[in-house]
């Protein structure tokens, strides 16, 4: 009989990455979801993934999740539009972690990140909160291993990262100056969490700080001209400020973030990664590959 894997934030970018690679792995997968009707949800189940309603606050849908599990995969969300979502999402990740204890789950892979806030004194609520929710999976002594994944490719697509036209050029405004930023394709992060979860005694109470590629805004900028030929990109040299004031309900916490990078080395490694890994790819070959979909999101 498959072993049992649940995984929360399964419909999500990174989730849905774990969600099909242990499912292709031979896991029998539990996708978490507040909405199993979701054009994501439903495409899950028709590849064979098992799906669980859960609604986050009720502490018995999430026990009923993990019953019976053997390990299990937590993405947190962060609601940036509400004023309260760091308290949400640590009460949110306490209550899995909390459930997981209570199944006696055999291994924990969190996706975490490091407390902005303890180290510079700034507070990114979606760091922040992960933070605290790992010590708090420290104290239960979970059979856990934490994951620091960092920027998505992805999310060089969308705002407000997203390059934006001037003059005939592709600017990227991103606060990291002249200190490289680390990144991973989501895609990646699946086959690492498959890697983990089947060496369970080499990983148990580790922490992993993973990446594809590590480049400065500049550099991100030439990786894009020479992947998107004929589209010019260049780096726009923005201050933290500057990104702060165009005022989404993210900007302040990915200002935040963005200040803390440049401070704190977080010291991930390509080629660990490609251990744990070995096609993990690097932005310019994520570009290569999904040139049409980048292309629609930037200049389209
Ligand atoms: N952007 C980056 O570069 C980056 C890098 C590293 C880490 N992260 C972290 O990644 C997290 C988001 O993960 P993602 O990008 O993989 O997910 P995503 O694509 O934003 O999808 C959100 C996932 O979270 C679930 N979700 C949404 N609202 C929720 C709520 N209120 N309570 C419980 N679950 C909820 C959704 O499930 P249903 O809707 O199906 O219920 C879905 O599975 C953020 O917190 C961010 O800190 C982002």
């Amino acid at each position: 009989m498959s072993k049992v894997v649940t995984v929360f934030g399964a419909t999500g970018f990174v989730g849905s990455s774990v969600a099909r690679t242990l499912l292709a792995a031979g896991w029998h997968v539990r996708a978490v979801t507040r909405d199993p009707n979701s054009h994501k949800a439903a495409a899950l189940k028709k590849e064979g993934v098992q799906l669980v309603y859960i609604d986050p606050t009720d502490q018995h849908s999430i026990s009923d999740a993990l019953r019976g599990a053997q390990a299990c995969f937590v993405q947190t969300h962060t609601d940036y539009s509400d004023p309260n979502s760091q308290k949400a999402e640590v009460t949110y990740g306490k209550a899995i972690a909390d459930a997981c204890r209570l199944a006696d789950v055999g291994h924990v892979v969190y996706s975490t990140q490091l407390s902005v806030v303890k180290v510079i004194g700034i507070n990114a609520r979606h760091m922040d909160a992960k933070a605290e929710v790992e010590l708090y999976m420290r104290d239960l002594d979970l059979p856990l291993t934490c994951l620091i994944v960092p920027f998505y490719y992805e999310h060089l697509l969308v705002p407000p990262c997203k390059p934006k036209l001037k003059d005939g050029c592709y600017e990227i405004g991103i606060p990291m100056g002249y200190t490289p930023l680390h990144m991973i394709c989501t895609e990646d992060v699946g086959p690492i969490v498959d890697r983990i979860l089947s060496n369970s005694r080499a990983y148990v109470h580790k922490t992993l700080s993973i990446c594809g590629d590590k480049l400065t805004i500049g550099e991100i900028a030439t990786t894009f001209t020479n992947a998107l030929r004929p589209y010019i990109f260049r780096d726009k040299q923005v201050t933290s400020q500057q990104f702060r004031d165009q005022g989404l309900p993210l900007s302040n916490d990915m200002a935040n973030m963005f200040e803390f990078f440049c401070r704190v080395d977080q010291r991930a490694s390509v080629d660990t990664t490609r251990k744990l890994h070995p096609t993990t790819q690097t932005l310019d070959q994520w570009l290569r590959t999904n040139r049409d979909i980048a292309l629609e999101a930037i200049v389209n």
